[in-house]
């Protein structure tokens, strides 16, 4: 597996490894009801020390052999403004995940960044099945993947717990 990783510059935002000093910029951004909403892992309040340790993984993942996950930050004007990558690198098969700042939305800035690294994925890590869950009220997150050419596979009931609710999922995915 090659996790080899140049910067993405395109003309309207960079993608880019994780560095230490982004924690204050991703705490700002990460800090909307819309990501939360939207998402399933990332907590609320969102602190410095959740994005330090955050960081940090990201940080070891770039360095290991067989990387479980291996994820970016969007960058526009030298500003981290969103997270794309893979959440989970499982052999053949990878997570894909993201989040913009909401003073970003609907400028093409995920389905582009998206596009990218699916790219990547399939060139460099040697995937051969990128998979998306999407809760099934985040139409904006099935735009992305349905534009990028992912297939919806199924849909999942009761798949996760946020909050002590039960929330149902489509599993999209793209093949090589
Ligand atoms: C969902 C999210 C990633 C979309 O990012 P974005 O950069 O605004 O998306 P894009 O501008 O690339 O839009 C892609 C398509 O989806 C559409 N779209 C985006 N948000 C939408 C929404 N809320 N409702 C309906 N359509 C939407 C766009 O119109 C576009 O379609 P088009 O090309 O036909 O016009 C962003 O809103 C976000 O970060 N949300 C919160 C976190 C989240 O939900 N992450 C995903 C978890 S699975």
């Amino acid at each position: 597996m090659s996790k080899n990783f140049a910067p993405i510059v395109t003309e309207k935002f960079t993608i880019r490894q994780f560095r230490a000093e982004d924690a204050g910029d991703i705490v700002r951004n990460i800090s909307s009801d819309k990501i939360y909403a939207g998402t399933y892992r990332i907590p609320r309040p969102y602190t410095l020390e959740i994005a330090n340790q955050y960081i940090a993984e990201r940080l070891e993942s770039y360095a290991a052999d067989n990387p479980k996950s291996m994820l970016f930050v969007i960058e526009v004007d030298g500003e981290v403004v969103g997270d794309v990558g893979f959440k989970y690198v499982l052999g053949h098969k990878g997570e894909i995940v993201y989040w913009l700042a909401d003073k970003h939305h609907g400028k093409g800035v995920v389905s582009t960044a998206a596009k990218l690294i699916c790219d990547y994925g399939f060139d460099m890590l040697g995937l051969d099945k990128i998979y998306a869950e999407i809760y099934i009220d985040n139409i904006g997150s099935q735009k992305v993947v349905e534009k990028l050419g992912f297939h919806k596979e199924g849909e999942m009931k009761k798949h996760l717990v946020k909050n002590g609710e039960f929330k149902d999922i489509y599993y999209f995915a793209k093949f090589k």
